[in-house]
């Protein structure tokens, strides 16, 4: 039996002594144990789609069985799982163990990779009565860490919410449980907000776009926008939940704000520019145009949040990220209202006067029982007490976080942004940032060296950030995305990798070329091994490569 080459790599994978193979047929039954319902509704939903099988209730030796098991969870973790194939004609054919309802579904991941490509398609392809040949196999296994993340920015490109869908399935696909949801931002706002109508009327799309990056001359003329009804964002929580995914989502402040401005002016620096003359920004960069830190700013922000609150459950979305990046000073230092603020407050400055904003929705949202998150600027001028990190800037921020005792998600963009160009040659499309490659981000490593360990206990995981100025749909997303998320899941799943440099990327781009396929029946646009097919290429639009290595920050 061939290695049956699984992304990410299990923690142990030992053959069944007999060398035997097991068939699923239209005979194989599901015997869903208590709390496992959820999965096997996926289950006869998602294999049950690819294979044809029905997968109809009922136990016995040609059960596949899914339980929830305390020895599995005190051995691998709530999200740790053992799958057994094949062990007696007197057991069931399949047998999933979880450590919670999570680890079942994680298993019921590997079995699906164990079927093979065709398992990831959504109709059969082979013919009627087709063996789904298993190998004779017990795997057990379970995450490193507890936040395996991707950020889809949905604000510069909008991405609709089928393709939203899909990604969870691709994430679930991967054994990624957080998807962090960039809403807002200067050039869109995604989410309708039922009491500020005008954040979705003027907010959410644009007349026209910057090509390429902001230096190119290019614009594109057709109208851009659209944004998640709460419907569409009820819809996607309750997706993501089926899939054990956290959705965390960002409402993007101080900073980064000017589409929220655009439509309601008076949240702007109305002292230093005349902000009704504002539009949603039709190009890149960082915008001047801030929040102002007024009571009626906060105040509208509180509104939005207790919505956003409503739309996302505790339940699965503990943590609220609010930004915090790239903000601007010089609106506020030319602000008399903003300098007001800083003597009333009795501030030493810009950066003190940010640090109470955060701080303010650090205590709006813990009294709400929920965690604030944000980019890892929120620690200039002091960090509010319950807030965690993502560490964005480098490592820097999230060690510093860290060692005070703070929660952190690394995802350095020197590492983990896809947006950054995949390889150095002219072909890449739009290329942006440093050359990483696939090895290179399967040599990330999310814990820093030389972190105490008491601090390492507080990096929660990692996330790899997919920001969209230069993919204006899905197809880039995906190019972007793929295959390198697939290295990002190993890394942040496979508690058997050893540390950089010594691991096995060799090992990796062998199992890959299966992955691939499994990558292909999915209908991943992902960027080929030898580079990007012709109608994946943008001739002639400007990018912004940095040449070099990136510093290992
Ligand atoms: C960021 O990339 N500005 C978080």
């Amino acid at each position: 039996m061939d290695s049956p080459d699984l992304v990410p790599a299990p923690r142990t994978l030992t053959y069944g002594g007999g060398g035997g193979r097991i068939a699923l047929d239209a005979g194989t039954t599901l015997d869903a144990g208590p709390g496992t319902d959820g999965v096997a509704r996926w289950m006869r939903t998602a294999i049950g789609a690819a294979t044809g099988l029905p997968l109809p209730p009922g136990g016995g030796p040609r059960a596949l069985r899914l339980r929830i098991s305390g020895t599995v969870e005190r051995a691998y973790g709530p999200e740790g799982y053992r799958l057994v194939t094949g062990a007696s004609p007197a057991e069931p054919a399949v047998l999933i163990e979880g450590g919670s309802a999570a680890g079942v579904f994680w298993g019921a991941q590997t079995l699906r990779q164990l079927l093979g490509p065709e398992a990831y398609r959504k109709a059969p392809v082979v013919p009627v009565g087709h063996a789904w040949v298993l190998p004779e196999v017990t795997v057990e296994d379970g995450p490193r860490f507890p936040w395996r993340g991707l950020l889809l920015d949905v604000a510069r490109h909008f991405l609709p919410k089928d393709d939203v869908l899909r990604y969870l399935d691709l994430l679930a696909a991967h054994k990624l449980n957080v998807l962090h949801l960039h809403l807002t931002d200067d050039q869109g706002w995604r989410i309708e907000i039922e009491r500020y109508p005008r954040l979705t009327e003027v907010g959410a799309w644009r007349a026209r776009t910057k090509r390429g990056h902001r230096a190119s001359p290019l614009w594109d003329d057709t109208p851009h926008g659209g944004f998640y009804t709460r419907d569409d964002i009820r819809e996607i929580v309750a997706y993501a939940a089926e899939r054990h995914i956290r959705v965390v989502p960002e409402i993007d402040v101080p900073g980064h704000s000017q589409a929220a401005i655009a439509a309601y002016p008076e949240l702007g620096n109305t002292d230093v520019i005349d902000t009704t003359t504002l539009s949603v920004w039709d190009t890149w960069g960082v915008s001047p145009n801030v929040l102002a830190p007024t009571d009626n700013t906060l105040r509208f922000y509180e509104g939005v949040l207790e919505e956003v609150l409503d739309l996302f459950p505790a339940a699965t979305s503990p943590f609220v990220h609010i930004g915090g990046d790239e903000c601007p000073k010089d609106q506020w230092k030319a602000s008399p209202a903003a300098q007001a603020r800083i003597a009333e407050l009795g501030l030493s400055g810009e950066d003190a006067l940010q640090s109470w904003f955060v701080r303010h929705f650090d205590r709006w949202l813990a009294d709400r029982g929920r965690r604030l998150i944000g980019w890892d600027e929120i620690l200039e001028g002091g960090l509010a007490p319950g807030a965690a990190v993502s560490s964005w800037r480098g490592r820097a921020g999230g060690v510093a976080a860290a060692e005070a005792g703070h929660d952190v998600v690394m995802c350095p963009e020197q590492h983990v942004y896809l947006d950054h160009r995949q390889d150095g040659g002219p072909d890449e499309p739009v290329p942006i940032g440093y050359v990483r490659t696939l090895e290179d981000v399967y040599r990330f490593e999310p814990v820093p060296p030389g972190l105490s360990p008491e601090a390492a206990a507080h990096i929660l995981g990692a996330q790899a950030n997919v920001w969209t100025e230069v993919m204006e749909n899905r197809s880039r997303v995906d190019y972007q995305t793929f295959p390198r998320l697939a290295a990002f899941a190993e890394v942040v799943w496979s508690t058997a990798l050893p540390a950089p440099p010594a691991r096995d990327v060799a090992g990796f781009a062998r199992r890959m070329t299966a992955h691939y396929r499994r990558l292909d029946a999915l209908g991943v646009d992902y960027r080929p091994p030898n580079g990007p097919a012709p109608w994946q290429r943008r001739p002639g639009v400007v990018g912004r490569p940095i040449e070099g290595t990136p510093p290992n920050v």
